[in-house]
C-alpha cells in the first residue's frame, strides 16, 4: 500500500530522473540503516557453479549499470546483483528521453544503449561496497567499436573484470546497441565463444579461481534459432544462459508507445520469457544452468519459473511496478 501511494508520485517524474531520485533516497535511508535483510527461516542456499547463492532472486543488470548501490540491494533480500552492462571506456549511451512507461500494460520501454562509467570506475565502486552476496558482471561493446572487433571489448572486459565478479554475463542481447544482436549468429556466436573460453583458461591458471560465464539471450528468437545456439553454448562449456533481454515486438505495448525505440521489458515480456526457459531446458538437456528473467511480476511468476525449472531469477520491471517488498515476498514464496 505504501509504495503504491510512492508510486503515485514517483510516476508524475519522468522515468530516467526517478530512477536516480528514487536510488538516491534508498541510499539515505540505508546509509541511516533503515533497510534491513530480513531473515526467512524456511530459506536455504543454492549451490549453483561453485558459488553459494543465499536465495533464488537476483536484481537484473541495467539496474545498477555502474555498481554503485550493492549495499542497497543486498539489504533488500536479494541473492544475487548482476552489475553492469560495463563496456571497456565510459560513454554516455544514447541520446535522451530513452526510457518510457506504458503503466497499463506494465511495461517499461529502453533505449539506454549502455550509458556506463566505464571497466575502471566500475571496478572502484565494486571495491568500495561492503559485498556480501554474489555479484555477477555483465559485459558489452563499446558503440564506437565496430562490430568485427566487437570480441575485443568483451575481452578487455573479461580480463579487467575476472577477480572482481563472482560470475561473467555475456551480454549479446540488448536491442540499443547497433548490431550487437547479430552475435547472436553461429559463426560470429562460436567466434565469440571460443576468445573467451580461451581467454578464461588463461585467467583461471593465472588467477587460481574459476568464474562461471553465462551468456545473455534475447527473448526474439524461434526454437530453430534457439537449438544450435544452445548447443554450440553446451559444447563449449558455457556454465550457463539468461534468458532473457527485452524484446523489439512492439505488438505487445499500447499504440502510442510502438513508435518509440527500444526494447520492451515487464508484462508484456512473461510469456516470451517463459516459453524461452520451456524451449532452452528442454535442448540444453540440464548442461546448463539457467537465470530466467523477464515479466516477473508478481511471486507466483517466480514460483512458476523455479517449476518450469530456473535455477534461478532476476528482476527489473517487477521493482518498478510492486516495489522494493517484492523481492521478500518472492522469498517468502519460494
Ligand atoms: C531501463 C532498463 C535498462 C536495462 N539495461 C540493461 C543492461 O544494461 N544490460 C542488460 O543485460 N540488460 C538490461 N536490461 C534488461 C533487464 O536486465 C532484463 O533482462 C529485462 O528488463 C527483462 O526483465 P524485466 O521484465 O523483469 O524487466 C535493462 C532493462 C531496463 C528496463
Amino acid at each position: 500500500m505504501l509504495y503504491r501511494i510512492s508510486r503515485f508520485f514517483i510516476f508524475l517524474l519522468p522515468p530516467e530522473f526517478s530512477h536516480h531520485f528514487v536510488l538516491k533516497i534508498l541510499k539515505i535511508v540505508n546509509f541511516f540503516h533503515l533497510i534491513k535483510p530480513k531473515e526467512i527461516p524456511s530459506e536455504k542456499p543454492i549451490l549453483l557453479n561453485g558459488l553459494l547463492f543465499k536465495n533464488r532472486i537476483g536484481l537484473a543488470a541495467g539496474f545498477d549499470k555502474n555498481a554503485e548501490h550493492i549495499n542497497i540491494f543486498q539489504n533488500l533480500g536479494f541473492g544475487f546483483l548482476e552489475l553492469g552492462t560495463v563496456t571497456p571506456k565510459p560513454q554516455p549511451g544514447n541520446p535522451k528521453p530513452r526510457i518510457y512507461r506504458d503503466v497499463n500494460k506494465l511495461a517499461i520501454i529502453n533505449s539506454f544503449g549502455f550509458n556506463n562509467v566505464g571497466v575502471k570506475k566500475f571496478i572502484d565502486n565494486i571495491k568500495a561496497s561492503n559485498k556480501s552476496v554474489i555479484i555477477g558482471v555483465n559485459i558489452g561493446k563499446n558503440a564506437i567499436t565496430p562490430y568485427e572487433k566487437s570480441t575485443d571489448d568483451y575481452l578487455k572486459c573479461l580480463r579487467q573484470l575476472y577477480v572482481h565478479g563472482d560470475y561473467i554475463a555475456v551480454n549479446i542481447s540488448s536491442p540499443n546497441t547497433q548490431n550487437l544482436r547479430n552475435l547472436h549468429n553461429i559463426k560470429d556466436l562460436e567466434n565469440l565463444i571460443k576468445k573467451i573460453v580461451n581467454e578464461r583458461i588463461k585467467l583461471h591458471k593465472k588467477f587460481k579461481v574459476f568464474k562461471p560465464i553465462f551468456i545473455k539471450l534475447s527473448p526474439d528468437l524461434n526454437l530453430k534459432e534457439i537449438k544450435p545456439i544452445i548447443n554450440l553454448l553446451v559444447r563449449h562449456k558455457i556454465d550457463g544462459v539468461i534468458l532473457t533481454n527485452t524484446t523489439i515486438d512492439k505488438s505487445l505495448i499500447s499504440k502510442a508507445y510502438r513508435n518509440i525505440p527500444g526494447g520492451i521489458s515487464g508484462l508484456p515480456l512473461n510469456k516470451k520469457s517463459e516459453e524461452m526457459l520451456i524451449n532452452v531446458k528442454k535442448v540444453s538437456r540440464n548442461k546448463l544452468t539457467i537465470i530466467s528473467v523477464g515479466g516477473i511480476m508478481t511471486p507466483q511468476d517466480a514460483k512458476r519459473r523455479i517449476q518450469l525449472g530456473a535455477d534461478l531469477i532476476q528482476l527489473y520491471t517487477g521493482l518498478i511496478y510492486q516495489g522494493p517488498l517484492l523481492v521478500d515476498a518472492i522469498r517468502r514464496e519460494l
